[in-house]
């Protein structure tokens, strides 16, 4: 099945990054967000994402102009209803993604497959409900979005064979590496990164290493591009907090639970990049 149009709702940092990836692939993109605020700004991060693009050598002025061209960003969800598949990135909460796909159902056509690029919650629990989870799948990109390759692709229990298919075919024809998996706590990589970044703040702790340090030894001793302290921070340490207490909800395993040290950090609202501190510094 051809998918034509891409909708993406929500224009934060991985809704841009989605829109940006989908515009470089040759889709036109309905994007949109909630606030004409919002979308002013996700509009922001993707110029400033295919601008990048075009500074590295990596699109030239006249694919990135087209590629801008060939967005359209709106406050007006209707506008969605002309996506062949919409790709929902909001926030990360099941009640606000399950009255969103409910909406969307209203808004699409029937057969328009509707995506969430959850992280960790449950793909099966943002469909129930929606009116159609049998076209209803997760795919879960990478921040950040353009320049990480996996996508996984989530399966529900309930998703129609054909439906699954088309999505792979839409994550591989981006240009990511479209890996399927089943709809478990994590899905595939979180359930191994989440634990990992949790016992670096717990070998941090025990062992008075600095981030620093730690981060050159997975660097340099394990073949990370970054180290655990610079990706949590990459990511935002409320993120990273309220993935692992997802997970951990779902799996009860004692790695997966956030470290109080981390939850002290949210509090404080040292968030990562995004508030300028986390582990580090970036003022
Ligand atoms: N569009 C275009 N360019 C972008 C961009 C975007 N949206 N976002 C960032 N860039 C730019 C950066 O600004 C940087 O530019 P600079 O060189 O001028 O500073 C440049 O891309 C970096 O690109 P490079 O090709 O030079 O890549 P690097 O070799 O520096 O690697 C990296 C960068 C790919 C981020 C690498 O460090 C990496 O792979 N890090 C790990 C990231 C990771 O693991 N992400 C997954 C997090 S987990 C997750 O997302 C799951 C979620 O559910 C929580």
């Amino acid at each position: 099945m051809a998918i034509g149009t891409v909708g993406v709702v929500g224009l934060g940092t991985m809704g841009a990054g989605i829109a940006q990836v989908c515009l470089e692939a040759g889709h036109v993109v309905v994007a949109s967000d909630a606030a004409p605020e919002a979308v002013a700004a996700g509009v922001g991060r993707i110029e400033a994402g295919l601008a990048k693009r075009v500074a590295k050598g990596l699109l030239t002025d006249e694919v990135a102009t087209a590629a801008r061209a060939r967005l359209t960003a709106t406050t007006d969800s209707a506008a969605l209803g002309a996506a062949g598949i919409v790709i929902e990135a909001i926030v990360e909460e099941l009640a606000p993604k399950r009255a969103l796909f409910a909406s969307l159902h209203e808004v699409c056509p029937a057969d328009t497959i509707l995506a969430t690029n959850t992280s960790a919650l449950s793909v099966s629990a943002i469909a129930a409900g929606c009116g159609r989870p049998e076209r209803v799948v997760g795919l879960h990109f990478f921040n950040p979005a353009p320049l990480m390759r996996l996508v996984e692709v989530v399966r529900t229990e309930v998703v129609d064979a054909d439906v699954f298919a088309s999505a792979l075919a839409f994550a591989a024809a981006l240009g990511k590496e479209a890996v399927p998996c089943a709809d478990t706590p994590g899905f595939l990589v979180n359930r191994l990164l989440i634990p990992i970044l949790n016992d670096a703040i717990r070998a941090m702790e025990e062992t008075g290493a600095s981030p620093e340090d730690i981060d050159r030894a997975m660097r340099f001793g394990a073949g990370w591009p970054m180290g655990p302290f610079a990706l949590a921070d990459l990511v935002g340490l409320d993120v990273h907090a309220h993935a692992s207490e997802a997970i951990w909800r779902g799996l009860r395993e004692e790695r997966m639970a956030p470290p109080a040290r981390l939850q002290r950090m949210v509090e404080a609202g040292l968030l990562g990049r995004k508030a300028g501190r986390g582990f580090y510094d970036y003022s």
